[in-house]
């Protein structure tokens, strides 16, 4: 594993910047039902945002671009970064758009249901991106993108980090077709089941149908479609799968299989970023990929205890104690 004991490693984050407005209730609501949590709650999110806390409490020096509204939600939205010590120099403030919310109700066993009125989000402009990223990446480790912003943003963020040879975590949530335009970008990408098998039916144009999503079926087929990712990207392919931990799947090698650890579950919103922001941070410092997916495994087992995307999400010590129990090693 690389030298975590060093000054921090630089990693960039380009995605996107929500505030989540979230009630807990005993269920999820269905088709036009109205459910009934106690109150609501003001979380910090966005995939890119929520990745780039993940990335900064577990030692790495975070840079994030992405965009927010000129409204009080988009002042209180970077104010909330900048106490996690995530350096905003990168977002810009669109003065016609509202910084982006997300409503969330999370049920009593910890799933959720979420709805994204993206906002600023999606003008977030490719130029701005390319500019950006070149002023951050000297002593950049990692780049790591996620596509809840405009799709040619994320085009530009893959692009540029590959230009100049940084190495590249692609996380497709969600599974939007300008992620086809940058596999030959050689991204390392790590979906969740569900989005694997949207970007497999996107590049083989075909429907798959979803096994069971319990091991080891459940697990056979999403090594089955990594392989099948691996080949477009010539690079490494991590699917996450909930309570059943990781996958990592090199380019014709067997899978190998990182089970979660302990976890109690309150809420799994953020759960996948966290594991995103964990993972670049570690590759930032040069670890070794399997290290990397261990850590950020463990990462995520931690995060789901607390209601909040961020509010689980650990620092650097829970990583390495929890690490070095080696609960989670195959
Ligand atoms: O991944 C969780 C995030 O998705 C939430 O914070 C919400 O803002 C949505 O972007």
């Amino acid at each position: 594993m690389g030298d975590h004991a060093g000054a921090p490693a630089g990693l960039v984050v380009a995605g996107a910047i929500n505030v989540d407005l979230v009630v807990a209730a005993d269920r999820l609501p269905g088709p036009g039902e109205t459910v009934v949590g106690a109150g609501m709650q003001h979380h910090g999110g966005g995939k890119g945002a929520n990745a780039a806390v993940a990335g900064a409490r577990a030692g790495a020096a975070v840079r994030l671009i992405g965009a927010v509204g000129t409204d009080d939600t988009g002042d209180g939205a970077l104010r909330d970064l900048e106490v996690e010590g995530v350096d905003v120099g990168g977002v810009a403030r669109i003065a016609d758009e509202a910084t982006g919310v997300a409503l969330i109700v999370v049920d009593r066993h910890g799933e959720n249901q979420i709805a994204v009125g993206a906002g600023a989000n999606a003008a977030v402009d490719p130029g701005w991106v390319q500019r950006q990223l070149s002023d951050a990446v000297a002593g950049t480790g990692c780049v790591l993108v996620s596509t809840e912003i405009a799709g040619d943003a994320v085009v530009s963020a893959v692009r540029g980090a590959a230009r100049a040879g940084v190495v590249c975590v692609l996380n497709p949530a969600p599974p939007i077709p300008a992620v086809l335009e940058v596999l030959d970008q050689r991204p390392v990408m790590t979906p969740n089941v569900g989005e694997l098998i949207a970007l497999v039916e996107l590049l083989d144009g075909r429907t798959v149908k979803r096994e069971s999503a319990s091991a080891p079926a459940g697990r056979a087929q999403a090594a089955a479609l990594a392989a099948r990712l691996t080949k477009a990207t010539a690079s490494p392919v991590v699917v996450t799968l909930g309570a059943d931990g990781a996958l990592l799947v090199l380019p014709g090698r067997p899978p190998i299989h990182v089970p979660p650890g302990p976890a109690q579950v309150r809420d799994t919103t953020g759960a996948g970023d966290t594991f995103n922001g964990v993972l670049a941070a570690a590759l930032a410092t040069g670890a070794e990929i399997a290290d990397a997916v261990r850590r950020a495994t463990v990462a995520a087992s931690l995060s789901v205890a607390h209601l909040g995307a961020r509010a689980g999400m650990p620092r650097r010590a829970e990583i390495d104690e929890a690490v070095g129990a080696g609960r989670n090693v195959a």
